[in-house]
């Protein structure tokens, strides 16, 4: 080639923008980096246990085995996934009872984990309704923004989490709600709140049913921490009570927590329509958006979950697991609350008891969060929220002692 050709070459990626990296993941490796011996790993949202791992459950590795041994074939399965995972996943959202009652009329798709899940959501909505609006609550899941952006869709704020109170700003998330018209989506957590910790009381679903049924709002509802909340059924129970009441709603599921498939994406979409013909419908939109998307969701980690859930004792040994977890977070709650009231004389976190799920907000300022990790090696995400799950009892010394020190700076 000569040189007068490569002169008149326009550099295609010259004028790139560089993007940040992601606050919260990149806590990942910065903790990984991090040689101190007393750092404490509250970041990401991931189970850990005493010794500080995320563990493959013992029902998974025994899929494992089982997939290895009988699996011969690397061929595609093709955009349903792996066989009967899609059916199961039906079942584990709506529960057998209400399945029977409305199953016909839910969609479901297999995703790579609730984020694409969540996107795939996205793209129908943008599809159906280019011009709706998605009410996130302030704050709520830090991508879920990012996400709905990126589907070019508009998105509203809802009143959330009260930090002086530290407890769901009901009066003013109740006034913001009432302003969602017919076709929007408003987005809830179906429990264990990322990133406050705080759930939605009987008044909010109620009030969720009503926006739904009187004027037509389309309540979407992510569920990624099944289990972790008060119980694996009760997790579910409001939000079923929602989805038996109401003509049409959207609904995530992962499977990273509560079956600890992380790095495997296992998710899926549900989506309930008012009859089983539109259900029909929306599920080729669904695996068209999936098609344009990604083709096919990864088949290893839903045959993975497949087995367990299919498999009566792998089942009940992952429930029994889960439940342990679930009872592990309550009682570092306990710990922290108890620790931090000795520590600072008064109940002011007596909130972190009594919430649900892995994560709890401290009333931080971002120069604190800051410090927090530069001078202690106490790991956050950005917004000062915590993953308790990354407590052990030295470690909740440790950091009360932190906790008093820079409040009283
Ligand atoms: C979290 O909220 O920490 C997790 O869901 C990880 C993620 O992807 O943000």
């Amino acid at each position: 080639m000569g040189t007068h050709t490569e002169s008149l070459r326009m550099s295609f990626f010259a004028d790139t923008i560089k993007i940040p990296a992601d606050g919260l993941l990149s806590l990942i490796g910065e903790f990984k980096a991090d040689p101190s011996p007393d750092k404490i790993d509250l970041g990401v949202g991931v189970y850990q246990n005493e010794d500080g791992k995320t563990p493959i459950f013992n029902a998974v590795r025994q899929a494992h085995a089982k997939l290895t041994e009988t699996e011969d074939s690397k061929s595609y399965v093709g955009p349903m996934g792996w066989p009967g995972f899609a059916a199961e996943v039906k079942r584990l959202i709506l529960g057998q009872e209400l399945e029977r009652k409305i199953g016909k009329r839910v969609a479901v798709m297999p995703t790579p984990g609730s984020g694409g899940a969540l996107k795939v959501a996205g793209v129908l909505v943008r599809r159906l309704r280019p011009n709706s609006k998605v009410w996130l609550g302030r704050p709520t899941w830090v991508n879920h923004k990012p996400i709905f952006n990126s589907c070019e869709l508009q998105i509203a704020e809802f009143a959330y989490y009260d930090h002086d109170g530290a407890s769901i700003d009901r009066q003013r998330m109740h006034t913001d709600l009432s302003q969602a018209s017919a076709g929007e989506i408003v987005v809830a957590h179906g429990c264990c709140h990322n990133p406050t910790g705080e759930d939605f009381n009987q008044d909010d679903w109620s009030l969720l049913g009503s926006l739904a049924i009187d004027k037509g709002v389309i309540p979407l509802i992510d569920v990624a921490y099944h289990g972790l909340g008060t119980g694996f059924d009760s997790d579910m129970a409001e939000t079923r009570t929602l989805l038996s009441k109401i003509p049409e709603a959207i609904l995530t599921y992962s499977f990273s927590k509560h079956m600890g498939l992380y790095r495997e994406r296992v998710g899926a979409i549900a989506v309930l329509t008012e009859n089983a013909e539109t259900a029909e419908r929306v599920q080729s939109n669904l695996t068209e958006i999936a098609r344009q998307s990604y083709s096919m969701p990864p088949s290893y980690g839903e045959a993975l979950a497949h087995f367990v859930l299919t498999d009566r004792d792998m089942r009940s040994s992952w429930l029994a697991e889960l439940e342990a977890m679930r009872v592990r977070v309550q009682s570092i709650r306990n710990d922290v609350s108890a620790a931090l009231a000795d520590s600072f004389g008064d109940n002011r976190f007596n909130y972190i008891r009594t919430q649900s799920g892995m994560f709890s907000m401290l009333p931080l300022s971002s120069e604190q969060i800051v410090s927090m990790k530069a001078d202690a090696s106490i790991y956050m995400a950005p917004d000062g929220r915590i993953n308790l799950c990354g407590f052990t009892a030295p470690k909740i010394e440790r950091f009360t002692e932190v906790m008093q020190n820079i409040m009283r700076d």
